[in-house]
């Protein structure tokens, strides 16, 4: 069923756009959207609550998923809605979730069991779960059974329409809840309440149409969808203009944006249209798949002054057997001809990444390959993670002997080893100045901590008007993960 066959659709104007994506989606036609404020919607809201109702909305998982409650907050603003922060003042109660590991959705399920006494208390509160748990039909049967105070179960891509779905719900009283289909409409115009007033997340396409065997995220978020670069470009300005100093375009594979649009433009290309906006800014992007990343995107980064000298680049293993049953459609050689390629063109670029140990069938030799690779590239950031099965997925039928121990004691590893890593890499950057974002308040007081290009933090000591500023900072010593420094003269 489609969402239109779902829910009515009368606040968007709507132009369908033939979309024919060149890895096997022939055909898929997206249909790109304009939000509008839903006028009807918004009145039935008004009578039912005769005051200004209150929502509470939490966000869980990624930047997408942030930017997703950004999107779920504004529109509710503009439907009359107020925010707020506690949970206990809430008519509305939305978590936007994360389905990439099992802990992931414990927290939301431990989230959820902590509103059944609020519940008791306000049965008019009307509790929603959006976002990526909400388009597994796992969860809408485990809150039928454990969570019936529920109310809502919304999937991904739904600010635009949560107006309708509100009213609908508020109106009809129809309790059931059905798993939502996935949305793939790309909806422009959607207002946005934005958690930083300097750093903000720009969505440049949704969805995701590789086939990691492990990952849940291609059945939750629907095919790849590229936006429009004219939109990206409008939105980025508007940012710039509105005085945010880093802007992290964000995806699940940035790296094959613009496949499936009638103009020709790849991810490279959008980097260096985006960067001839003047203005003091810098730009960031995550995902990025290695399968898709390029020498182009390589020199584009090397060469433009707005792009951080950073690349965020998970490589999941360092093993190509577990590559392959993982089917990343890349080698560990193929990475690290990359990685060579990025250190040769800029000295400077720095890496980061996301490991997973403890996938069905790793053994202790697969292992070893990860370490020997994470050795190589020497990364300043590692995100490790303990293969989580995710129903649904392809490796959720594969067998997994490897004792959670055996697992444990190898990220236990890995650690040790990014640890030495970084803190052989820090003594380098001691005594050397760089350019920082200052993003907030340090552990101590009248202290400030800034991040490098590099994503490494720095403390350090300054008057709190400078947040949200770019500084020189000099690197003096290390504690930990954090550096120490000062305003450099
Ligand atoms: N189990 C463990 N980690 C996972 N990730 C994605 N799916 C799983 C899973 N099933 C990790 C990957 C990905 C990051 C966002 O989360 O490392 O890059
Ligand atoms: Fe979590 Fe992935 Fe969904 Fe982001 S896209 S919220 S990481 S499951």
């Amino acid at each position: 069923m489609s969402a239109d066959a779902q829910y009515s659709i009368i606040n968007v104007k709507l132009t369908i756009e033939g979309c024919f994506c060149q890895e096997g989606k022939q055909g898929l036609r997206v249909n790109r959207l304009e939000y509008q404020k839903n006028e009807q919607a918004a009145a039935v809201l008004a009578s039912h609550y005769k005051r200004q109702p209150v929502a509470y909305v939490r966000s869980f998982g990624c930047q997408q998923s942030v930017n997703d409650g950004e999107k779920l907050k504004g529109v509710l603003l503009d439907v009359g809605f107020s925010i707020t922060e506690e949970p206990g003042k809430a008519d509305l109660i939305l978590f936007n979730t994360c389905a990439v590991r099992e802990h992931a959705e414990q927290r939301v399920y431990g989230n959820l069991g902590a509103l059944k006494g609020l519940k008791q208390q306000k049965p008019g509160l009307l509790i929603g779960i959006c976002g990526c748990m909400a388009e597994e039909k796992c969860t809408v049967e485990k809150l039928r059974a454990s969570y019936p105070y529920v109310d809502l179960v919304l999937g991904t891509n739904v600010a635009d329409i949560l107006p309708d779905i509100l009213a609908d719900k508020l109106t009809s009283r129809k309790k059931a809840l059905r798993l939502p289909p996935v949305r793939e409409e790309i909806v422009e115009y959607v207002p946005q309440t934005r958690e930083s007033s300097f750093k903000a997340f720009l969505p440049i396409m949704h969805g995701c149409d590789n086939a990691c065997s492990y990952c849940i995220v291609p059945l939750v978020r629907g095919s790849e969808r590229s936006r429009a670069s004219k939109d990206i470009k409008r939105e980025f300005e508007e940012l710039v203009q509105q005085g945010y100093k880093e802007i992290t375009l964000v995806g699940q594979n940035v790296n094959s944006y613009g496949k499936g649009l009638e103009e020709e433009i790849d991810f490279s290309d959008l980097l260096s249209l985006l960067c001839e906006t003047p203005g003091e800014y810098q730009v960031r992007f995550m995902t990025s798949h290695p399968k898709d990343a390029t020498r182009k995107m390589v020199d584009t980064i090397a060469k433009n002054e707005h792009l951080c000298k950073h690349l965020h680049l998970p490589v999941q293993s360092g093993s190509n057997d577990i590559l392959a049953r993982m089917n990343r459609k890349y080698t560990a050689e193929d990475y690290l001809a990359l990685i060579r390629y990025a250190k040769e063109v800029c000295p400077e670029m720095t890496f980061s990444s996301d490991i997973m140990v403890g996938f069905p069938g790793e053994s202790e030799e697969d292992f070893e390959h990860t370490l020997a690779l994470v050795r190589e590239v020497r990364f300043t950031q590692l995100f490790t993670f303990i293969y989580s099965k995710r129903p649904g997925t392809e490796a959720a039928e594969l067998a997994d002997d490897t004792p959670h121990k055996t697992k444990s004691d190898r990220i236990a590893k890995l650690l040790a080893l990014q640890e030495e890593v970084v803190g052989e890499m820090s003594q380098n950057w001691i005594g050397n100045t760089y350019p920082a974002l200052v993003e907030g308040p340090g552990r101590e007081e009248g202290h400030l901590v800034g991040r490098l290009d590099n994503n490494m933090l720095v403390e350090f000591e300054a008057d709190p008007s400078l947040m949200g500023s770019f500084l020189p900072l000099h690197i003096e010593e290390v504690k930990g993960a954090v550096l120490i420094g000062s305003v450099a003269k």
